[in-house]
Order: C-alpha cells, then structure tokens, then sequence
C-alpha cells in the first residue's frame, strides 16, 4: 500500500479521484489571478510612488476626477473572471453532488467518535472503508449524535454528516493505496482523532475482500462468543448456571451428564459437536428434545469457536 500523505505538487495532496484534476485546475485558475494582478497592482503601485512624487523644479500634475475607458476596463474584466470562476465551480459543484447511476452505494454513519460503513452486501466495517479502484462508490451518510464532516483530501471531497437525516457524497477513485479521512466539523473531546482511511483495492482485491469471513483473525472463543449471542442460544443455554430449557453452558466442559435412556456420556468437543449439528443424538436427562440442528448454519470455524467458548464458560 502506498502511503496516502505523498504529495506530487508543492501545494496540493496527491490526486486521488476523478474530482481532483477538476477541483485543482479551478483553485490553480483562482491562484494565479490572484498572484498576477497582485504582482501587477504592486509593481504599479510602486512605479507611480517612485515616478511621480514630490521633487523641486518637478512637473506640477493637474487633479484627475474621472477616466470612463479606465473605469469600464477595470470593472468589466473582473465581472468577466468572476462569471468564469462561477460558472466553472457551479459545474464542479454539480457534478460532484450528482453520483452516476451505477455508482456502489455504502451506508456511513458518523459517531462519537469513529466511522462505520455498512456495505449493500450488509459487510459491516469501522475507521476503514475498502472500494474497488475506478469505481463510482456513492456515500449515503447520517449522524448518531452531532454533527460530523467527512473529508478524504485526496479525493477533495468533503460533506457535512448530520444527525436526522442524509447526506451524500460520490468519488471514484484512481489511486490504490490508503487514503486518509478526517472529521472536519468539531464534534467534542476526540474530535482530532475521528479518522478512518479509504482503502482502494483493485476490482479482483475488492472481490476476494468482500468474500472473506468478517471473523476471520478473531480468536475462536471470542467468535464463538459472538455466534452464541448472533444465533440466539443464549435464550435456551445461561452461562451463569440457571437452567433454562436446555443446560447451561457454566461448567459444561468435563461434566457427566445422565443421558435420557440411560447411559452417561462425559462433555468433550466430540459430543459438543454432536449436539450442536445433531442435537437429538443424545438428550440429557431431564431436558426436551427440541433443539434444532446449526448444520448449514455454522460454519466450521464457527462451530470450533462455539465449541472453544464453552469450554471457557467455568
Ligand atoms: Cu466528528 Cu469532529
């Protein structure tokens, strides 16, 4: 990945999208204006001072109170830069709040203090936002609390993010590497440190990205800990030992249990994994048999991490 913060012009960040040749050809038009009748006016300024000041014997010059030619010139010429500059930014404005019609839309919501996207796909991400290079990605963006503001300088896009309702920003990026984001609107205590970075991936990057398990990286009893709140078997298996309708998870690893119809068989990963795939197998006594099967549910890993999270629970 190349780092975001290169700089391939003395003023201006690297050109990360397509907005950025547009929004920079105008600011570099507005710059040199203003550098070229600066240095006009200066030099002129200093000219006349030095050209007709007080000196004996001098020419004596007569008051001038008006000169039309001049004054239409000076008038017209900056109501023509100013009707340019207009209209140019007016169509970068445009163009900017207008995102194409195929453009892959992400959901993004502004938090004290951190960034979360929620893909189309329902991926769910924080403080990193991964896109497909030279695609147009359409930002739908909302508050939970206060007034944010999404800023990626490369792309030179930046939008206010509102509690209550949407807003909207759409870039197409052209560089892959990470991009940094900032929060440009004051929003409290970790206002400075509300960042996140656009990752821009190449399409065939984006794609297995957006294949791979979310979890994967997570340790196993910590996903198992999630799958045990994400499939509901809190409501039947307590981890403080109360028993619900079926046993509780507290202690299980290790322990005897009486199996309806005789027989005793001792909790280790075979038999966990036996009753989370084929939960009538063995029934303990005292319990129904109706829980149902997370074949097809759980995924290997998954089931791993289920298992490695009992064993946890003592
Ligand atoms: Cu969010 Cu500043």
């Amino acid at each position: 990945m190349e780092p975001s913060s290169r700089t391939d012009s003395l003023f201006l960040p690297i050109q990360g999208s397509t907005h950025a040749p547009d929004v920079d050809s105008l600011y570099y038009f507005i710059h040199y204006i203003s550098v070229f009748f600066f240095v006009l006016i200066m030099a002129m300024m200093v000219y006349f001072v030095v050209v007709y000041r007080r000196r004996p014997g001098g020419p004596k010059i007569r008051q001038i109170s008006h000169n039309t030619p001049l004054e239409v010139t000076w008038s017209v010429i900056p109501l023509i830069l100013v009707a340019v500059i207009f209209l140019w930014g007016f169509r970068g404005f445009m163009d900017m709040h207008i995102a194409p019609r195929n453009a892959m839309e992400v959901h993004v919501t502004g938090k004290k203090w951190l960034w979360a996207f929620e893909h189309t796909s329902g991926r769910k991400e924080s403080a990193e936002l991964h896109v497909p290079v030279n695609t147009p990605v359409r930002l739908i963006m909302s508050s939970d609390d206060v007034i944010h503001s999404f800023f990626v300088p490369n792309f030179r896009i930046k939008q206010d993010v509102v509690p209550g309702r949407y807003t909207t920003l759409w870039f197409q990026a052209t560089q892959l590497g990470e991009h940094h984001v900032f929060c440009t609107e004051y929003c409290g205590k970790d206002h400075s440190v509300m960042a996140a970075k656009v990752v821009v991936m190449t399409p065939e990057e984006f794609k297995t990205w957006s294949d791979k398990d979310p979890d994967e990286g997570m340790p196993l009893a910590e996903l198992g800990a999630k799958m045990y709140q994400k499939n509901a078997c809190v409501s039947c298996h307590s981890i403080d030992g109360s028993a619900v309708i079926g046993p509780t998870f507290k202690g299980l690893f290790g322990r005897s249990e009486q199996l309806t119809g005789g027989g005793t068989v001792v909790v280790d990963e075979q038999y966990l994994r036996e009753s989370i795939l084929e939960p009538q197998a063995k029934i303990v006594q005292g319990y129904q048999p109706v829980m149902p099967t997370y074949k097809g549910t759980l995924t290997e890993r998954q089931l791993n991490g289920v298992i490695e999270y009992i064993k946890t629970i003592k």
